[in-house]
């Protein structure tokens, strides 16, 4: 039952009224109270996967909030970069949407938070005693100077390798645990004439997320963290053996990744098809693979980036809230159900994420996303850069920028040093 029905029904029997006094419920009519009129919110989720999960939480919204008419003010793009910008200018006019969606951490709080662009939702998370289902570190990143200013949806991990079974079995592989395995195997791949990776270069994300995971194999997870707080020298040999395993992995993605960027959606399809083997992405590919039809563990594979199976590289998707909306009152209701049990329970079975809470229906996540609420609580958990949780937008440009010159000239030394100085240039590295 949800929370309006719930509350409906209890008034009903405290004041010992016939079932008349919640008509508009048990018609289908719309009740005459709650918010109404345009609720316009902000996503980047468009691909096949993501599109099906939102589509569910706009359900259980709808179904609590039947008189707000939904307005989905989205952008498509490369994991989100080209919603990221439309936003930007939206929140410089004065102009922002009643809620928005953004990552978890530096993504969030080093932009509008710091601006004071947001509303704190502190007073939300005690309404709703969302405090005690989910994660502290999860909330820790949520939070400013005290205030909490976001409600998160979902926890994606980034650090995973999908591949087509079929393929795999067609030539003997096992999933590669390791780099030299994964090159071993690409060197079968490649001779049978099959792309081994498909790599998604649409927004430059593809090519950071790929670097993340090889920093994150090279370094582990403790020198992988100290990365984006000083406490770890980009100039070490650690971060120069890690460049040469990027360089050497990108060897084995599409031969056109460079010219012809493609959208993480095609990426995925090609493993899919088996026009390529293998993808390395974060778990929105499960979401992917799934609306295609396809079965988890029986039509893909998956396994942990080579190199990072200790590790979980966490981002989460929340929604936000601005000063300023013009429908504050459906944004508070929107965000009530993204914090839901009933709003997660809907929306990450699809979106191939695990929810923000803790007390999840464990019965309603397939295969892969209940291994994922188990890895999710005794793996080391470590901040996706690319994806918001590390590192302020400002740097993620920075190193974007420094790997696009790389893929042109392969010059590892000189973006050691870019990647060093992105660091100085970010004020994190002295
Ligand atoms: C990520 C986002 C995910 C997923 C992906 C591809 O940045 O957090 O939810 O949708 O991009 O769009």
């Amino acid at each position: 039952m949800t929370k309006r029905r719930l509350m409906c029904a209890s008034a009903v029997l405290m004041a010992g009224m016939g079932v008349g006094a919640c008509a508009s419920t048990t018609t289908g009519d719309p009740p005459a109270t709650g918010p109404s009129g345009n609720f316009e919110f902000f996503s980047f989720w468009t691909g096949s996967g993501e599109a099906e999960g939102l589509d569910a939480l706009v359900r259980v919204f709808k179904d609590e909030n039947p008189n707000v008419i939904l307005v989905n003010a989205t952008v498509v793009g490369g994991g989100g970069s080209a919603a990221r910008e439309v936003l930007a200018q939206r929140m410089e006019d004065g102009q922002p949407p009643d809620s928005f969606q953004i990552h978890a951490g530096h993504e969030l709080i080093d932009t509008y938070v710091v601006a004071d662009k947001m509303e704190s939702l502190s007073f939300l998370f005690e309404e709703e005693n969302w405090s005690a289902v989910m994660p502290p570190a999860l909330i820790d990143i949520l939070s400013h100077e005290g205030d909490i200013y976001a409600v998160p949806v979902n926890i994606h991990r980034a650090n995973m390798l999908w591949y087509n079974k079929s393929v795999f079995a067609a030539h003997n592989l096992q999933p590669p645990t390791t780099w030299t395995e994964f090159f071993a195997a690409g060197d079968v791949l490649r001779t049978a004439g099959v792309t081994p990776m498909a790599l998604f270069v649409y927004g430059g994300v593809e090519y950071v997320q790929l670097l993340e995971v090889v920093l994150l194999s090279e370094l582990g997870p403790q020198a992988y963290r100290g990365l984006w707080t000083g406490a770890t020298s980009w100039t070490g040999a650690p971060v120069t053996a890690a460049l040469t395993t990027f360089k050497r992995v990108l060897e084995y993605a599409q031969p056109t990744y460079a010219s012809l960027p493609i959208a993480w959606e095609v990426a995925a399809q090609q493993v899919d098809d088996g026009t390529a083997a293998m993808t390395i992405m974060g778990d929105w590919a499960e979401g992917f693979f799934k609306s295609l039809g396809r079965e988890p563990g029986v039509d893909f594979g998956w396994i942990e980036s080579p190199g990072t199976g200790e590790s979980f590289d966490l981002l989460s998707d929340t929604f936000a809230l601005p000063k300023g909306v013009s429908n504050r009152e459906a944004a508070l209701a929107w965000l009530r159900v993204a914090g839901s049990k009933a709003g997660q329970d809907a929306f990450n079975p699809k979106k191939g994420s695990i929810p923000a809470r803790t007390d999840a229906d464990r019965s309603l996540y397939d295969v892969y996303l209940q291994a994922t609420l188990d890895d999710f609580a005794t793996k080391a958990i470590v901040p996706s850069f690319v994806h918001g949780a590390a590192a302020a937008p400002s740097w993620i440009t920075l190193v974007t920028t420094s790997l696009a010159a790389f893929i042109v000239d392969g010059d590892i030394p000189a973006l050691q040093g870019a990647l060093a100085a992105n660091c100085v240039t970010a004020g994190v590295c002295q």
